[in-house]
């Protein structure tokens, strides 16, 4: 009787280990941390006319990822330079405050990544964008239409998706393509 308890005390002491310790050993999930600047992808794909998602996320066509642009690529088109009495004083919302502080500094906008693939998957951007010429929305339907930036994840694109279409792009399904 008194072993049985000893037991059950044990087993219950061994669950609640477990349900306290979950939530560290799944990293990340939930809410992440706001990105440093609420950038509006929606605003700049409608009022830049001709503006595609390559003018700012440059090495998509050219590198395994994507990258986010630096702040060099904002200049070019929000002049630090500018003052309040300037046509352009429009770019005195609040959030350039938060841009322009970074064109005094010698850092870059410490952006996070919340798109993601397991370590040993690989995935190469220049392959599908330069190579396959698949559209970023095909892949990414909800950023053309963001007001702020993605705020839950990791956002993990699953196995079922990338084989649905290799299977009818007639790409390859061998496992060590996506895992090596
Ligand atoms: C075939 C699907 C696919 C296409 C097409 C695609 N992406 Fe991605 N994207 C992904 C996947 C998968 C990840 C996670 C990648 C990883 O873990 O390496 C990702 C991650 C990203 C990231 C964050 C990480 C990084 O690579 O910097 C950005 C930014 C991004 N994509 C932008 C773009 C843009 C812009 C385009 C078009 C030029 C594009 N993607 C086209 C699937 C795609
Ligand atoms: C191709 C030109 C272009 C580039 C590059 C660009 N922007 Fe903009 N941005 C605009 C335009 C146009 C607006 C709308 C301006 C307006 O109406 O005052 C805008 C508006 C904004 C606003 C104000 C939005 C709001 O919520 O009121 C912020 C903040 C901003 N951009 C940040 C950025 C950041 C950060 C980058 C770099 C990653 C960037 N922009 C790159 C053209 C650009
Ligand atoms: C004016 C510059 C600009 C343009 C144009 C732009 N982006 Fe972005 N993108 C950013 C910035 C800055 C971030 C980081 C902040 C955020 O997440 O909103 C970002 C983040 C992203 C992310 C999330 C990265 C991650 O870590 O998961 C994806 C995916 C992405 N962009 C895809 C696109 C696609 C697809 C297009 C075209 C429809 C596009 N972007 C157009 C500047 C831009
Ligand atoms: C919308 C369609 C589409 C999606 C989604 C997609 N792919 Fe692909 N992928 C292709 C096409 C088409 C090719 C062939 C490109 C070429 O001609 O080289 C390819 C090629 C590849 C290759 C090179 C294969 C080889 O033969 O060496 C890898 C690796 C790969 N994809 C990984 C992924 C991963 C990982 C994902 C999911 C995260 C994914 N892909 C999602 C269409 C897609
Ligand atoms: C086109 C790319 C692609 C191919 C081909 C592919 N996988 Fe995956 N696989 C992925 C991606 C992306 C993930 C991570 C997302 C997820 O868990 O759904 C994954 C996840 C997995 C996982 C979960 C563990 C992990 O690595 O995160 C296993 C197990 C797995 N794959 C086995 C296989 C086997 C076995 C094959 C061959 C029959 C295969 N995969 C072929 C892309 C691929």
């Amino acid at each position: 009787m008194a072993l049985k308890k000893k037991y059950a005390l044990l087993s219950g002491l061994i669950i609640v280990t477990a349900v306290l310790l979950l939530p560290a050993m799944i990293p990340n999930l939930g809410s992440l941390p706001p990105q440093p600047i609420a950038f509006n992808h929606r605003l700049h794909m409608e009022r830049v006319q001709g503006i595609g998602c390559r003018d700012c996320h440059q090495l998509a066509h050219l590198q395994t990822y994507a990258g986010i642009p630096s702040k060099f690529v904002c200049f070019d088109c929000h002049n630090p330079d500018a003052n309040e009495s300037d046509a352009n004083a429009d770019a005195f919302k609040p959030e350039f405050g938060t841009l322009m502080a970074f064109a005094k500094t010698g850092e870059d906008i410490p952006w996070h990544r919340v798109t993601f693939t397991p370590e040993d998957v690989f995935f190469s951007h220049r392959r599908h964008v330069a190579v396959a010429k698949i559209d970023c929305r095909k892949c990414h339907p909800e950023i053309p239409d963001r007001t702020s930036p993605l705020d839950r994840g990791p956002i993990m694109m699953g196995m079922n998706t990338c084989i649905k279409c290799h299977e009818e792009a007639k790409a390859s399904v061998d496992c060590v393509a996506c895992h090596r």
